[in-house]
């Protein structure tokens, strides 16, 4: 049985929370037995996700959880009875920290923590394509994309929710969270500048864009996605500016007014979409 917590002694826990003490962690993961990992206090970030999230069913569901880390949200995803998941990053110290987890959890998840946001499509072929000799070998393109926390962290964001659309079947979803400009009114980007200028996003180079929450939709869309507005969760950090939980539907091209759509296509222009798995 995936992620079950099985019955364990007073010395099998006590060996357990001695090797958790050994890794600093960002997420906090609830590994049973009152143990539940270090992380940090972003409870008001992660109960927004938590929110909006309660808007998917995951039942059964083939799930990517993209920028993992120590993989708090895979497990969640898991626990919440998805069918397959799947876990990317690009940090290596991060896969420790997942491993252990996925150890004592008894999960069943499936990481690659070798795989960058900008390069889902070709990376994970490997993934889509195990069943190549069944009829449907893209059977495995995603239903749910979990893409939090890390938008703000890439400097070619339009890239990476293009490659997150090549990933996924028609009218499947994203769970996206991000910073924002909290201003549904106008749409632009802010730099974070260089170095990151106080008083914009956060002072932290990891850090580029935050786009006007308008700005973030119309992004989407030009990634062809819709953004349901009933399950958009905002939790203001700063005067202006705060983190957005939302769901979009993976639409199909035909919905992308059709000049747009060509553009898209020309990809050795506009890199990022895998434009023949739009339809799957
Ligand atoms: C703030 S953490 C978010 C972790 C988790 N997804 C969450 O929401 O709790 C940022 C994650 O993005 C990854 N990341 C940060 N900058 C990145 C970049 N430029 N390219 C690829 N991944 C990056 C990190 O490895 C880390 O897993």
């Amino acid at each position: 049985m995936k992620n079950s917590i099985e019955f364990r002694d007073d010395a099998t826990i006590a060996r357990i929370r001695e090797e958790m003490d050994r890794f600093s962690w960002y997420h906090k993961i609830d590994l049973g037995s009152g143990l539940v990992t270090p992380g940090l206090a972003l409870e008001n970030v992660w109960d927004g996700i938590r929110k909006t999230r309660n808007h998917l069913d995951y039942k059964n569901k083939h799930v990517l959880d993209i920028a993992s880390f120590d993989g708090m949200w895979a497990f969640e995803a898991e626990r919440l009875d998805a069918g397959t998941v799947v876990a990317t990053d690009s940090n290596f110290r991060a896969y420790h920290n997942f491993l252990f987890c996925r150890q004592v959890l008894n999960s069943a998840i499936i990481p690659y923590y070798n795989i960058s946001p900008y390069e889902l499509s070709e990376r994970l072929l490997v993934h889509f394509e195990d069943i190549h000799e069944a009829e449907h070998p893209y059977h495995n393109l995603f239903q749910i994309v979990q893409h939090l926390g890390v938008l703000y962290h890439l400097r070619d964001p339009l890239w990476s929710l293009s490659q997150t659309r090549s990933v996924m079947r028609k009218d499947g979803h994203l769970l996206l969270e991000t910073a924002v400009i909290l201003d549904d009114e106008a749409s632009y980007m802010v730099f974070n500048g260089v170095p990151p200028a106080p008083g914009r996003i956060y002072e932290d180079i990891t850090t580029w864009w935050a786009p006007s929450l308008l700005c973030l939709k119309e992004m989407l869309h030009a990634s062809l996605f819709e953004v349901d507005e009933q399950t958009i969760t905002v939790v203001p950090q700063a005067e202006n500016m705060g983190r957005v939980s939302l769901i979009a539907r993976a639409i199909g091209p035909d919905e992308l007014p059709p000049p747009y759509l060509e553009e898209l296509n020309r990809t050795y222009r506009n890199p990022g979409l895998k434009t023949e798995n739009l339809n799957r």
